[in-house]
C-alpha cells in the first residue's frame, strides 16, 4: 500500500478501532482498561456508501479484532468456539524452517553457487553507485547492535537517520531493524547490505538477454535485499526480506461471523496497474478492469464489488471516456464483512495480501509473477484461491464454482488465517530478517574484514 492511500488508512484507523471497541459485546475488550472515550464518530464516507449498497447486512455487528485464534463461526452466540484447524505461532528459527526452505533457500541458491572470492563488499558499493540514489534505496550497516546508513559515494561517514528524501516504507523498516538489533545485539551479525524497498526488483538472472525494465540492473555481481521480485519465467536474484510498514497497527486476526458475511468479492484501492503483461490479458489492468465490470455488468456486480478510491476515467475504444465513480477507501478490517477479498497486483506485488490473509474471508488472488518473501509457501486451493489462470474473466467462474461449497470456503479462510498467524506477525518477520542476514554475510568473501573497519558514530538514536 502506497502514498495517499496509506496516509488515509493511518488517519481512519483510530476512528475505526474506537468504533469497534465501543460497540463490542466481548468482555475481552473491557479487560483492556482504557480511558473513557468520546462518542463514536459517524462512519467515514466510503463505509456509508457501502452501507447503502448492502442495506440488509448486519452493520451493527462489529468486526472483531483479536490477539487469539477463534472459531470461524465466531459470533455473538458462539464466542467460545475454537478453530478446527490448529493455530501456532512461530517463535523460533525451528518453527520457521519450512518458510526458510521454501523461500529464503531459493533466493540464496544462486549466490551460494557463485565463486565466493568474487562476491565482495567493494562490488556492492560499485553496484550502488550505478543506481540513481532513490528515496527507497539505502546502504545499511549493522555493527555491534547498532545501525547506520552509508552514503552510496563512500566519502561521507555513516549516518544515523534516513535523510530526506526517504521513502516511508524504507524509514519504517530501518526503524524496526534498529530496534531489533539494539534489543539483542549478539543475535545479529555485523553486515553491510543494499536495501531496496522500491516496488520492483533490481537483479535479473544471468543469461536472460536484454534488460526487462529501466530500473533493473541486469544480473547483479553481488546480492541486494528487496521487497518484491519476479518468480516465474524470470527468476530475479534479489534476496527477499519482509516489509514492516503498518505491522504494529494491525491486530493479528480479524473475525466476522461467516454466515453473516456479504456474498461478494470485495476490493477497494487505487488504480495502480501492473507493469507485466499477461498472454490472455495483454493490456488489462486487473484493478480497473474489474472496477469497470462491477460498474457496467450486472452479472459481475452480483458477485464482485471492485471500487477505486477516486473517480476513475476510462477511455473507450471509440475515443470517448467514461467515469467510474469513486467508492472510497475502506479500512482493511471492514473487508472481513465479505466472504471473499481480492488480492490484485498494484504496480507489482501488493503488500496488502498479508493483511487480507488475517481476515476470516477467502482470499482470491490474481496469478502473478511478482512475489514477496513468503509467497512461495502459499498453496493455491489451500490458503487462497487463484484466478487469472486462463482468461481475464475467469474470476467469475472461480466464484460460481465454489460459492455453495461453504465448508471448503471456511477451510480456505481458516488456512489463510493460520498462515498469517504463524508466519506474518512482527516476531516472525524479525526472525526471518535475522536469518536472512546470517546467511547473506556468508555469501561474501570479505564481509567481516570490511565491517571490522567501520565505526558507527555515537548519537541520540543509537
Ligand atoms: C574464483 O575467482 C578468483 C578471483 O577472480 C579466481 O582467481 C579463481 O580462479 C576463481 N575460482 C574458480 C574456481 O573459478
Ligand atoms: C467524483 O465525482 C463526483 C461527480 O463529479 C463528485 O461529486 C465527487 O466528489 C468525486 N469523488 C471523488 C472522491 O473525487
Amino acid at each position: 500500500m502506497r502514498g495517499p492511500h496509506r496516509q488515509l488508512l493511518a488517519a481512519l484507523l483510530p476512528t475505526l478501532v474506537l468504533l469497534l471497541a465501543t460497540s463490542l459485546p466481548d468482555p475481552a475488550a473491557a479487560v483492556r482498561a482504557e480511558p473513557p472515550r468520546p462518542p463514536p464518530s459517524p462512519p467515514p464516507y466510503a463505509l456509508q456508501l457501502m452501507m447503502g449498497l448492502y442495506p440488509n447486512h448486519e452493520w451493527t455487528t462489529p468486526v472483531l479484532a483479536s490477539d487469539e485464534p477463534r472459531g470461524q463461526t465466531w459470533g455473538p452466540n458462539s464466542r467460545n468456539s475454537t478453530p478446527h484447524i490448529p493455530f501456532t505461532l512461530a517463535e523460533s528459527d525451528e518453527d520457521l524452517i519450512q518458510l526458510y526452505d521454501e523461500n529464503l533457500e531459493l533466493d540464496l541458491a544462486p549466490w551460494r553457487r557463485r565463486n565466493r572470492s568474487e562476491v565482495t563488499v567493494a562490488r556492492l558499493f560499485e553496484l550502488a553507485e550505478r543506481l540513481p540514489g532513490k528515496a527507497s534505496q539505502r546502504m545499511v550497516l549493522i555493527k555491534g547492535g547498532r545501525l547506520a546508513l552509508l552514503m552510496q559515494n563512500s566519502n561521507s561517514g555513516p549516518m544515523l537517520e534516513c535523510e530526506k528524501p526517504c521513502d516511508p516504507v524504507l524509514d519504517d523498516l530501518i526503524t524496526d531493524l534498529r530496534i531489533w538489533v539494539a534489543q539483542s545485539p549478539q543475535e545479529w551479525p555485523d553486515a553491510v547490505f543494499f536495501l531496496n524497498t522500491a516496488d520492483t526488483s533490481l537483479c535479473q538472472a544471468p543469461g536472460e538477454g536484454k534488460r526487462r525494465s529501466k530500473t533493473s540492473l541486469g544480473p547483479c555481481p553481488v546480492p541486494v535485499l528487496s521487497l518484491v521480485k519476479e518468480w516465474e519465467r524470470h527468476r530475479d536474484e534479489d534476496i527477499l526480506v519482509p516489509i514492516t510498514v503498518g505491522m504494529h497497527k494491525a491486530k493479528p486476526l480479524y473475525y466476522f461471523p461467516w454466515k453473516k458475511k456479504i456474498d461478494r468479492a470485495i476490493f477497494r484501492g487505487t488504480e495502480y496497474c501492473h507493469t507485466r503483461q499477461y498472454g490472455y490479458a495483454p493490456d488489462t489492468c486487473s484493478r480497473t478492469y474489474f472496477a469497470h465490470m462491477t460498474h457496467l455488468n450486472p452479472d459481475w456486480a452480483r458477485f464482485v464489488d471492485v471500487g477505486m478510491v477516486d473517480n476513475y476515467t476510462t477511455r473507450a475504444p471509440d475515443g470517448g471516456s467514461q467515469v467510474i465513480p469513486a467508492r472510497g477507501f475502506v479500512p482493511m478490517p471492514e473487508l472481513a464483512r465479505f466472504r471473499y477479498t481480492l488480492a490484485l497486483d498494484g504496480i507489482t506485488a501488493s503488500s496488502r495480501l498479508a493483511r487480507l490473509l488475517s481476515l476470516n474471508s477467502v482470499v482470491l488472488k490474481q496469478t502473478s509473477p511478482w512475489i514477496e518473501w513468503y509467497y512461495r509457501s502459499l498453496v493455491p486451493g489451500t490458503h487462497y484461491l487463484s484466478f487469472w489462470n486462463h482468461h481475464r474473466t475467469d474470476l467469475l467462474q472461480v466464484i460460481k464454482y465454489v460459492r455453495h461449497k461453504s465448508k471448503y470456503l471456511v477451510d480456505v479462510a481458516t488456512h489463510g488465517q493460520q498462515f498469517a498467524y504463524r508466519y506474518l506477525l512482527p516476531n516472525a518477520r524479525r526472525l526471518y530478517w535475522r536469518r536472512v542476514l546470517h546467511e547473506y554475510v556468508k555469501v561474501f568473501a570479505d564481509m567481516d574484514e570490511y565491517v571490522a573497519k567501520q565505526v558507527i558514530p555515537a548519537g541520540a538514536s543509537a
